[in-house]
């Protein structure tokens, strides 16, 4: 057993499912429920959640790119990268994490804004906060949907 090759690979998954369940909980439970909650709620929660999210998603992210990408050049198969079915899958995974990444960063950001944003219903504050939750909203959806692309590539990488 090549004990580096297992311990990034151990590294690498652990660090994908945190970031990927992260981001698909965020996307598919926790959002719509704050919205049912009301903007001041979902605000509220967001603000208090942001440091850790930037933590779980932008760190979980970050670790799991690295170390795949550290993974392919331990493995000896960064020239297979172009060349083969397993590269091709590689290249999906990576490219759709980069831009899951970029995606979680913006939706992160942007509900920050949305927080900080304050105002009540019918001002232009709140109506600004709104916009801007709308569109935090989206990215974290495209988030999600880039991140389940990217394990969809991983899993099928050696057997196409
Ligand atoms: C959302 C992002 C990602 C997730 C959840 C993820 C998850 C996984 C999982 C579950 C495996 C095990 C698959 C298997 O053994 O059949 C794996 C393997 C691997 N991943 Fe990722 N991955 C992600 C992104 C990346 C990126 C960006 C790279 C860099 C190009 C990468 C490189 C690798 C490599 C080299 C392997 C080993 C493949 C093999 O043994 O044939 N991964 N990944």
């Amino acid at each position: 057993m090549d004990f580096e090759i297992v311990t990034m690979r151990v590294a690498h998954i652990l660090a994908g499912v945190i970031w990927a369940g992260s981001a698909i909980f965020l996307a598919a439970v926790l959002d719509p429920r704050l919205k049912a909650l009301g903007p001041d709620v979902q605000r509220k929660v967001m603000a208090s959640l942001a440091a850790a999210l930037r933590v779980v998603l932008e760190g979980g992210a970050t670790v799991t790119i690295l170390v795949g990408l550290a993974l392919v050049i331990r493995m000896g198969r960064f020239d297979d990268l172009l060349d083969t079915g397993w590269g091709w899958a590689m290249m999906v995974g990576l490219v759709t994490s980069v831009l899951a990444l970029t995606s979680g960063v913006a939706a992160t950001s942007t509900w920050k804004r949305a927080a900080g944003a304050g105002g009540g219903p019918s001002t232009p504050e709140g109506a600004e906060a709104d916009r801007l939750s709308a569109r935090a909203t989206l990215l974290a959806r495209s988030t999600a949907v880039l991140v389940i692309i990217a394990v969809g590539a991983m899993a099928s990488a050696r057997f196409v």
